[in-house]
């Protein structure tokens, strides 16, 4: 099994990748942000469409930029799940259709699987560290994810209501800063006080579970009353992201060192598009290096969608054996791993029986 190809469609990014072994040899990833910032976030059925348009010319400079002709293929992967299901189905027709053609295994692959072999993209020469920690931060997931083993996860902690990224293109779109709204933020934000307006955190009784619903409404309110003023300038604008990032790091970093603690788990991944957040960054790294945590996150345009990762979910996948039938369908949403059997890390109450002592 030498040259895998990827394929990932499964919300805005046409992408595809191959692999030889888990050498990455070409990633093209062709963004539709263009098309959707319009709406200010993503239309479905115009995704589709466009990864329709996109998908052949991506596949042939990926297999150009990797040197090999599609004869060599040896296998195809290809995110079937979850997503938005219009846009699964694209790739899932082409990936189905090349096996077909090649008479080469095809294998489905869940789409937050790939984001955690993300963080083992730039590392090919190492194993990968069995248990991990991953913080999965994306624009529509935000979870923790105990890794024991290839292919054997358990979800620890999930987001009650907005994913992180959500919550960062909402805000953006408060402040008119367009789609997606991640990157506008983490930039602006270098310019602002993260001190200048004290927004919510969730700690949730130190869960590992996460709510962002609370601080967007926070900064709802303080923009409606800036504005009223006529106070929204540039600088209580950057003032405003860093401000709401810094309440949306701190959560996320505490949150994930103290379950990798609870758990006694030495090494931590950060994936996903809100893993390419220089503050998440920053702050993970520091909080990680003082609790002696290994931290792995992987270089931005491999935080964000792209079909490398799912060429290597898919590439362990097949070394252990799985194959796909031609059936193999999307599916708009399914959990990545077993639920935890009990909950961790909920604080206990404090006894209000008097001290006997
Ligand atoms: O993983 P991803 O590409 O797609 C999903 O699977 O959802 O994540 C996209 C999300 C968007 O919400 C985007 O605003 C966010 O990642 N994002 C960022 C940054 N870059 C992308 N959020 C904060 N800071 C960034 N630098
Ligand atoms: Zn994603």
């Amino acid at each position: 099994m030498r040259w895998i190809l990827g394929i990932e469609t499964s919300c805005d990014e046409t992408s595809v990748a191959v692999l030889e072994g888990r050498v990455v040899r070409s990633s093209v990833v062709a963004s539709q942000a263009g098309l959707h910032a319009r709406w200010g976030g993503v239309v479905p059925e115009a995704a589709a469409r466009q990864h329709v348009e996109r998908l052949q010319p991506v596949l042939q400079q990926a297999l150009d930029e990797a040197e090999i002709s599609l004869k060599a293929v040896d296998a195809i992967a290809v995110t079937n799940r979850p997503g938005l299901v219009g846009a699964l189905v694209v790739g899932l027709a082409c990936a189905k259709g090349l096996a077909f053609a090649l008479r080469k295994p095809l294998v489905g692959v869940h789409h937050l699987e790939g984001h955690l072999y993300s963080a083992f993209l730039t590392t090919p020469d190492e194993p990968i560290p069995f248990p991990h920690l991953a913080l999965i931060v994306s624009g529509g997931h935000t979870e923790l994810v105990l890794a024991h083993d290839h292919a054997r996860y358990t979800l620890v902690g999930e987001t009650l209501d907005d994913a992180a990224g959500e919550a960062f293109d909402k805000v953006a779109r408060l402040l008119e800063l367009g789609y997606p709204g991640g990157p506008a933020i983490d930039r602006l934000a270098k310019q602002g006080d993260p001190k200048a307006f004290r927004f919510p955190r969730a700690w949730l009784d130190g869960t590992p579970n996460f709510s962002f619903s609370g601080l967007k409404t926070a900064v709802l309110r303080e923009v409606e009353s800036q504005r009223a003023q006529g106070a929204l300038g540039a600088q209580t604008v950057a003032d405003l992201c860093a401000s709401f990032q810094q309440a949306v790091v701190e959560v996320l970093v505490r949150k994930t060192v103290q379950t990798a603690q609870t758990l006694g788990v030495k090494t931590v991944t950060v994936v996903g598009g809100v893993a390419a957040n220089s503050v998440v960054q920053s702050q993970m790294q520091s909080a990680c290096q003082q609790a002696e945590l290994a931290l792995y996150i992987p270089p931005p345009q491999y935080c964000t969608d792209n079909a490398a990762m799912i060429a290597l979910a898919g590439y362990f996948r097949l070394l252990g054996g799985e194959r796909a039938d031609y059936d193999l369908d999307a599916y708009a949403s399914e959990r990545l791993g077993q639920a935890l059997a009990q909950p961790i890390g909920v604080a206990r109450k404090r006894s209000s029986a008097p001290k006997t002592n």
